[in-house]
């Protein structure tokens, strides 16, 4: 029996839709643990492409549940948009695969218009948020001033919360942020017809996952974002407002960390950046524009141009370290294949100093000058192969330096976008099967 959780090595859009979809087949159920509607998953299924914002990227499969578990914070009429637009191509047809956890908070429309509001106050100093009001949505949460899922079936109850949070959200829209307040009885009744639609999906996710676990049956937990996003291991305060690492699918589903059989960790086969904050390996040049038009680095979520650079190795292995990771699935590295030379940054130049590991300040992150190692690129088509052995000798070189660097296991390299373009050299559902190396 295995429980894995996948997570992003990086700034996010690794390829955790698509890492999550091919792993699915050997899961039983599929949990989001953090992060909301920020999210971009893109699953692509022979000719078919689905972008998720909040349903696990589990929902290919029909005979696979779903669960929206505490630690996500959700956007209603975005979650209803998401379960509309996928019945209408033809799945999550049954009800019964998709569970939501009472628990799991609500992104209010007051959330949004505070994060679009202090973003634009913040002028060049800003985050570069997605404006989906995570950010206040998670404050509201720690505030203790947060309106749950469970909170909305209940009419009075939802009534004296809505009450009183927005009689201090609207003076702090129009005295503080210059913009507009709302009116209760809109925001009530709105939200209150969420929440009937949904009323159907909701349940206690903890205890329904833990049941499942006891029965045997094995579980994904798909991470959003990335670990360089995490709201207290990331490059703060550029990163979002939940923690993208592994422990967060603890806290994040209700299951404790003796269920977890391993974690893995997805990463690009170089890296890229949305939004602001340090980023070492960063190409603001022609050789950056050509992995952005290669790898088409653009936002799932957001459409913006995603930054983007050679692999930072500190980056990786300080993602190993703070989410005890037992393998990397390296993607996109197809995308490499234009190049006739590659760059690996093993190590950060800092004041005449040589660092391994991702100092801890922004500021002395971004005066880091990345150490290069170069290596021969393969200028050859990879999406056909299916083996580690089809891969030309110098991508293999390429994924086995990466091992040596990191000291990890690559147990899977992806070669293109779909499912079917991915060798998988070790399964970590599958225990009994050997490795193929
Ligand atoms: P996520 O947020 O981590 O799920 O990643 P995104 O979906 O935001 O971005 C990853 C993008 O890369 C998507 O467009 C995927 O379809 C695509 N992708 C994933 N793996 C590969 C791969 O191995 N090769 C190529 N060329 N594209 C990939
Ligand atoms: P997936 O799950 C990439 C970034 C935003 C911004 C910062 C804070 O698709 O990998 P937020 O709206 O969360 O307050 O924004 O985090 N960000 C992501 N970048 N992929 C994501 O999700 C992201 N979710 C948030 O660009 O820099
Ligand atoms: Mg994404």
């Amino acid at each position: 029996m295995a429980n894995i959780v996948i997570i992003g090595m990086q700034w996010g859009d690794e390829g955790k839709g698509k890492i999550v979809d091919l792993l699915t087949e050997y899961a039983d159920i599929v949990v989001r643990f953090q992060g909301g509607n920020n999210a971009g998953h893109t699953v692509v299924v022979g000719k078919e492409k689905i972008i998720l914002h909040l349903i696990p990227s589990g929902a290919l499969y029909p005979e696979k549940k779903c669960v929206i578990a505490n630690g996500v914070v959700i956007d209603p009429m975005v979650l209803l948009e998401e379960i509309n637009e996928l019945q209408k191509r033809g799945y999550f047809t049954q009800e019964e695969q998709l569970m939501v956890s009472e628990d799991a908070h609500l992104i209010m429309p007051y959330h949004k218009s505070i994060d679009l509001a202090r973003e634009r106050l913040k002028g060049a100093g800003k985050i570069g948020t997605t404006g989906r009001g995570i950010g206040p949505a998670y404050e509201d949460k720690m505030a203790r001033e947060g309106i749950r899922v469970g909170d909305v079936l209940e009419e009075e109850v939802f009534r004296e919360k809505l009450k009183s949070v927005l009689a201090l959200k609207n003076v702090f829209l129009e005295s503080c942020l210059q913009d507009k307040g709302f009116d209760f009885e809109k925001v009530f009744q709105e939200y209150w017809g969420y929440g009937q639609r949904l009323k159907k999906y909701v349940g206690n996710s903890s205890v329904f996952v833990n049941a499942q676990i006891k029965q045997g049956r094995q579980i994904l937990f798909e991470g959003a974002q990335g670990t360089h996003l995490d709201v207290d291991h990331g490059t703060y305060p550029f990163v979002t407002s939940s923690n993208t690492t592994a422990g967060g699918a603890c806290t994040g589903a209700g299951v404790g960390p003796t269920k977890i059989t391993e974690v893995i960790g997805v990463s690009k086969a170089y890296t890229t950046r949305v939004g602001s904050g340090p980023f070492p390996t960063e190409l603001k040049d022609a050789t950056g524009e050509k992995i952005r038009e290669l790898g088409r680095e653009y936002g799932a979520t957001t459409g913006r141009p995603r930054r983007c650079g050679w692999l930072d190795i500190p980056l990786v292995k300080d993602a190993i370290r703070l989410n005890g990771l037992g393998g990397i699935a390296l993607t996109k590295i197809d995308v490499l294949s234009e190049f006739s030379t590659l760059k690996i940054c093993t190590a950060y130049q800092y004041r005449g100093q040589l660092l391994e590991e991702v100092p801890s300040s922004v500021r002395a992150l971004e005066e880091c000058i990345p150490v290069y190692e170069e290596v021969p690129g393969w200028k050859a088509p990879l999406q056909k192969c299916r083996r580690f052995e089809d891969l030309p000798r110098e991508t293999r070189d390429y994924v086995r330096r990466i091992e040596e660097l990191t000291g990890t296991e690559v147990m899977l390299v992806s070669v293109g976008e779909s499912r079917d373009e991915t060798i998988l050299r070790r399964n970590p559902f599958r225990r009994d099967v050997p490795p193929t190396r």
